[in-house]
């Protein structure tokens, strides 16, 4: 009898993630932005996050050599189009030509989630970006 229930709880389990139920899980484009970019980015996206600058947060290590984007300054952040954003996330800075200190999400987060991130982006710097 109780392999049977087992039985029954791991296949609506399997049904669960075979029919993308968990996609109802799925992070918003803040929360994956508190939990991936802060520590470099900042809380509030200024680039100031405590693997950027350990010294602005006591910690005795050398800050970054390169300064992370300021995702709220919408000077910087109008130089890039929304493509660029995507292929930065999802690539990495190495692949629009930047530092490599931005590493690539294209194997972490979904095409939505990257997507959803670049609009996330857009409204931290409340600019639309290059055409
Ligand atoms: C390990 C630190 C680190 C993490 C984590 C990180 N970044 Fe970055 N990011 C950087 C640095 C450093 C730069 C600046 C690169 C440069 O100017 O050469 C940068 C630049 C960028 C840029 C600008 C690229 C350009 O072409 O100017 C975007 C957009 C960006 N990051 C988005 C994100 C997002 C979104 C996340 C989270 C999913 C994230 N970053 C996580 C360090 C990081």
């Amino acid at each position: 009898m109780k392999k049977r229930a087992l039985l029954l709880t791991l296949s609506f389990l399997l049904a669960f993630v075979f029919t993308g139920g968990y996609q109802v899980l799925a992070a918003t484009a803040k929360e994956n932005y508190e939990w991936y970019c802060t520590q470099c980015h900042g809380l509030k996206g200024t680039g100031d996050g405590p693997n950027a600058r350990p010294s602005k947060y006591g910690i005795k290590q050398p800050d970054m050599s390169v300064t992370p984007r300021n995702h709220t300054s919408p000077k910087d952040m109008n130089k890039l189009s929304d493509e660029d954003i995507r292929l930065a996330i999802k690539d990495g800075g190495k692949a629009v030509s930047k530092s490599a200190l931005m590493p690539p999400f294209g194997k972490t987060l979904t095409e939505k989630e990257i997507d959803e991130l670049v609009k996330y982006l857009r409204k931290l710097c409340k600019c639309k970006g290059k055409e």
